[in-house]
């Protein structure tokens, strides 16, 4: 096991060496949680015209989880946030705020993270959600990070959690053999920074709305109120145009990651793990070519999941750090791409 960190720390942000007293943020403990169900290409041939060879080759995908229909968003949340809090040790009384990232919200008010409050039992919490698609997890690892930073605040749980099936086109193939259920979960501790830096050294977060037309779930909001019309136009489901996306993904995705690296000093080649949102095997690997980095670095796990948007990450991340493939001490590269469009990236040492 690997538990020695060189000796020369490498250069971080200035609101972590801010001298006495400086904080840091660290993740000490990860959960996960998916749906028992497995829906499988097989079976999704049998629901749209499309076939298990055309799913897998051009996605990577093999089968995802399908949440039962009496549970909700905060539900897989919740499990996954109990995981978590577990590993962490830490008890639901003790945690300050709870971030949720979710396109899919039980409700569209209260949010998701007060759900997820309720049944935890976390009473003190801070509770909200952040919707910024497939990178709403690094959005909201941000945004937790510096209210921690802040030192206001000591525990955070922040959560990627998605039914997306339930906003699902199950008449539509070019969308419906892509996504799954689940959720993923950490738990942030400021802590006094120590050299070498441990925990989050480094993030980038980015937005381009004029393309925001490219991946949407239109309907049941201001713009397009519920109505016989949205309903009959199926506009209550997620729409994307997939080549687009996935052309954005990789390049948003590659330059993120750069700039993620390259704030903290260190190249790709400091990297263990590369954690990437895990939306389609074929953006994974041209990232990998353009990074330059070989595919035995990237964790990944969309064959068993799809793409889980906000819960992809945490889910990748808690399965790393459970089957020991992430380490104390390693340098982990988590990116991410999704509908608004928005990116970010994020390192730390664990
Ligand atoms: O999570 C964050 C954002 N999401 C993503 O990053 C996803 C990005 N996009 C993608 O992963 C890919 O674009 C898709 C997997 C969605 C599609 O793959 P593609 O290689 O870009 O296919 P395409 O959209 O160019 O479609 C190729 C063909 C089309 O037929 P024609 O028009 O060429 O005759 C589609 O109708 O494949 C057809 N097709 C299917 N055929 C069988 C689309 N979906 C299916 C399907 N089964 N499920």
């Amino acid at each position: 096991m690997k538990t020695d960190f060189p000796d020369t720390a490498p250069p971080i942000s200035p609101s972590l060496t801010a001298g006495a007293g400086a904080l840091t943020v660290r993740m000490v403990g990860t959960g996960c949680y998916v749906p028992e169900r497995i829906m499988t290409n097989a079976e999704m041939e049998t629901i749209v015209d499309t076939s298990e060879e055309w799913i897998l080759t051009r996605t990577g995908i093999s089968e995802r989880r399908i949440a039962r229909s009496g549970q909700a968003t905060s539900d897989l949340a919740a499990s996954a946030a109990r995981q978590a809090l577990d590993a962490a040790g830490v008890a639901a009384a003790e945690v300050d705020l709870i971030v949720t990232a979710t396109i899919s919200p039980d409700m569209l008010m209260p949010s998701t993270a007060c759900f997820v409050q309720s049944q935890l039992g976390a009473s003190a919490a801070t509770c909200f959600d952040l919707e910024a698609a497939c990178s709403g997890f690094l959005y909201s690892l941000e945004v937790a990070r510096h209210l921690l930073l802040a030192g206001r605040m000591r525990t955070a749980l922040v959560i990627g959690a998605e039914k997306l099936s339930a906003f699902t086109d199950w008449d539509d193939r070019n969308t419906c053999v892509l996504f799954g259920d689940g959720a993923g979960a950490v738990v942030l501790r400021a802590e006094p920074a120590t050299a070498p830096a441990r925990g989050i050294l480094s993030s980038v977060t980015g937005s381009d709305g004029d393309l925001a037309h490219l991946l949407t779930l239109p309907g049941g909001g201001s713009r397009f109120p519920a109505s016989g019309e949205t309903l009959a136009g199926r506009m209550h489901y997620l729409k994307m145009t997939g080549r687009e996306v996935f052309k954005h993904a990789v390049r948003c995705m590659a330059e993120a990651a750069n700039g993620a690296l390259e704030q903290c000093g260190f190249t790709v080649a400091d990297v263990d793990w590369i954690v990437p949102h895990q939306a389609n095997l074929r953006i994974i690997q041209a990232i990998g070519q353009r990074l330059n980095v070989p595919m035995d670095r990237f964790y990944m796990n969309l064959e068993h999941y799809g793409n889980m948007s906000a819960a992809s990450i945490p889910v990748a991340l808690d399965e790393a750090v459970r089957n020991e493939k992430i380490r104390p001490g390693d340098v982990v590269l988590m990116v991410a791409f999704g509908g608004g469009f928005t990116w970010g990236a994020t390192v730390m040492r664990w």
